[in-house]
C-alpha cells in the first residue's frame, strides 16, 4: 500500500476487524497428507466457492501460518465442511498440537486425504493458484470431486462464537445475547462433554436470554441419549422452569417469575420456597417417577411448542397452563440411603465473577432407578464443573480455539 493510500484510509484495524466480525462464516477444514506421511488439517472460515466452468473453489489462509506452509506441500486436498454439531472437531483442529488426528475420527479419501467423520460434504480437490493478497493468500484449488454426505444444518462462526441454524430458535440466533451466551458456553464445553462421557447422559449449557427466557446454548450427549438439535432452543423463564437461574436473581426478577403462575396462594408458596431450597441447596432436582412419565412427557410437549417460535397469546396461555400443572415434579427432595431415584434433571448454577449466575449446567436422560450415592455422585460432579467454570470465567480465560481464531483474525 502506498504512502498515499495509507493516508486516504479512515478505519483503523479494530474497526476493521469489528466490522467484518459481523459477516457470519462457515466452517470447513482443509486437509491433506504431506509428502512426508503425515496428515495435515487447518480450520478455515474463508472458504468459498468461485466458478463453475472450470470448478474452482478458493480459502485464504494467513501467509504465516505454519499448517498453511505444509497443506500447500500436499498433492490433493479435502474441504471438510463441518455440522452444527461439530464444534469440537473445530477446537481440535484449530488448536496447534502434532496429533490432531488422534482426536477426531476420519478416514483416508483415494487420494490419502482425510476425510473427517460427520461433515456435512467433503470436496475433493487440489492447490492450483495462489494469489498474494496482502497477509493472506486467495488460495484457488480445482474440484475434482464433491458429495453430501450428512444433510444436516453447517456449524457458523460469527463474531467469535458458534452458531448454527436452528429451525425451532432462529430469532434467538439473530441476537446479540445469544452471541454472548454462545460464548460463554465455550467456556463450560470441555465440562459437559466430560460429563455426559462419564454418566451416559445429555449434559447442557443453558444461559438467559432476557428476565423471560434462557437458551440452550451448548449440549453433549453419550450412552443411550437421544441426541436433539437444541442448540439455540428457546426455554421459557415461567414457573417452574428457571427456578435455578431465577433463585439467585433479583428480588423483582424473582417476583416477576412467580408473577407468572397461577395466583393461587398455595402455588405462589410453593413456588417461593421452591426457589429458597434451591437457593440453600445448591442445585434443583426434578423427580419424574413412572407415574409421572406420562406428564413430564407433557411439559416437554409445551416446551417443545413454546421452542417452536413466538407464540399467540392464547397458545403461550396454554403453554405456561401446562407448566404450572408440573410443580409436583419440583418438590424438593431429600436424599435418603434406601431409596430409588428416577431423574428427569439435575441443574446447578455457575456464578460469574459479580455473582450472578452466568449460566446453568444441566444433566438430563439420565439412567433410571438410581441410588442416593449415585445422585449424589452427579451432584458433586456436577457443581465440581460448576465451580471449575467459574473459576475460569473469573480468569478471563477464552478457549482455546478462540485464541487461535482471534490470534488469526487480529494479526
Ligand atoms: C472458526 C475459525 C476460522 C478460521 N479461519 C481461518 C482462515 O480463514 N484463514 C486462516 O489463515 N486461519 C483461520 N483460522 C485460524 C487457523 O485455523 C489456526 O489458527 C491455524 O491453523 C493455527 O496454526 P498455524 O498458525 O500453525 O497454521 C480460523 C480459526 C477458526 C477457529
Amino acid at each position: 500500500m502506498t504512502q498515499d493510500q495509507q493516508l486516504e484510509r479512515r478505519f483503523d484495524a479494530a474497526t476493521f476487524r469489528e466490522v467484518l466480525g459481523h459477516y457470519p462464516t462457515g466452517v470447513v477444514v482443509v486437509t491433506g497428507v504431506h509428502p512426508d506421511g503425515d496428515p495435515v488439517g487447518m480450520v478455515v472460515g474463508t472458504f468459498s466457492s468461485v466458478s463453475l466452468e472450470p470448478a474452482i473453489v478458493s480459502f485464504m489462509p494467513g501467509v504465516g501460518s505454519g499448517t498453511y506452509a505444509r497443506l500447500r506441500e500436499c498433492p490433493a486436498l479435502v474441504i471438510n465442511v463441518l455440522a452444527h454439531d461439530q464444534t469440537d472437531v473445530c477446537r481440535t483442529m484449530a488448536i496447534p498440537a502434532d496429533d490432531k488426528f488422534d482426536h477426531v475420527g476420519w478416514q483416508p479419501s483415494s487420494t490419502g486425504a482425510p476425510v473427517l467423520d460427520d461433515a456435512v460434504a467433503i470436496i475433493h480437490c487440489r492447490l492450483d493458484q495462489e494469489v498474494l493478497a496482502g497477509d493472506h493468500y486467495i488460495t484457488l484449488c480445482a474440484v475434482d470431486d464433491l458429495e453430501i454426505v450428512r444433510p444436516v444444518t453447517p456449524l457458523l462462526f460469527f463474531q467469535g462464537g458458534y452458531g448454527g441454524f436452528n429451525p425451532k430458535g432462529l430469532s434467538a440466533l439473530g441476537d446479540g445475547d445469544f452471541i454472548e451466551a454462545l460464548r460463554l458456553a465455550e467456556t463450560a464445553r470441555p465440562h459437559i462433554r466430560r460429563l455426559a462421557d462419564r454418566y451416559g447422559c445429555e449434559a447442557a449449557v443453558l444461559t438467559a436470554l432476557s428476565e423471560d427466557e434462557m437458551t440452550t446454548a451448548d449440549s453433549a450427549y453419550a450412552g443411550t441419549a437421544e441426541v436433539y438439535e437444541r442448540l439455540g432452543e428457546r426455554i421459557p423463564l415461567i414457573p417452574p422452569i428457571g427456578d435455578v437461574y431465577v433463585a439467585h436473581a433479583s428480588q423483582e426478577v424473582q417476583d416477576a417469575w412467580c408473577a407468572k403462575a397461577p395466583a393461587d396462594e398455595e402455588v405462589q408458596a410453593r413456588y417461593r420456597r421452591r426457589l429458597e431450597t434451591v437457593r440453600r441447596d445448591g442445585y434443583s432436582v426434578v423427580q419424574v417417577g413412572a407415574v409421572g412419565a406420562v406428564q413430564y412427557a407433557r411439559m416437554h410437549e409445551a416446551l417443545e411448542e413454546y421452542a417452536s417460535g413466538p407464540l399467540t397469546p392464547s397458545r403461550e396461555r396454554a403453554v405456561r397452563e401446562v407448566l404450572s400443572e408440573m410443580s409436583d415434579f419440583f418438590e424438593p427432595i431429600d436424599i435418603c440411603e434406601d431409596t430409588r431415584y428416577d431423574l428427569g434433571s439435575i441443574m446447578v448454577p455457575v456464578f460469574d465473577p459479580g455473582g450472578t449466575v452466568a449460566m446453568v449446567l444441566r444433566l438430563t436422560q439420565l439412567p433410571q432407578g438410581a441410588s442416593a450415592h449415585t445422585v449424589r455422585g452427579w451432584l458433586g460432579a456436577l457443581q465440581e464443573a460448576a465451580a471449575e467454570v467459574s473459576t475460569s470465567l473469573r480468569g478471563g480465560e477464552s478457549s482455546e480455539v478462540l485464541q487461535a481464531y482471534r490470534s488469526w483474525f487480529m494479526m
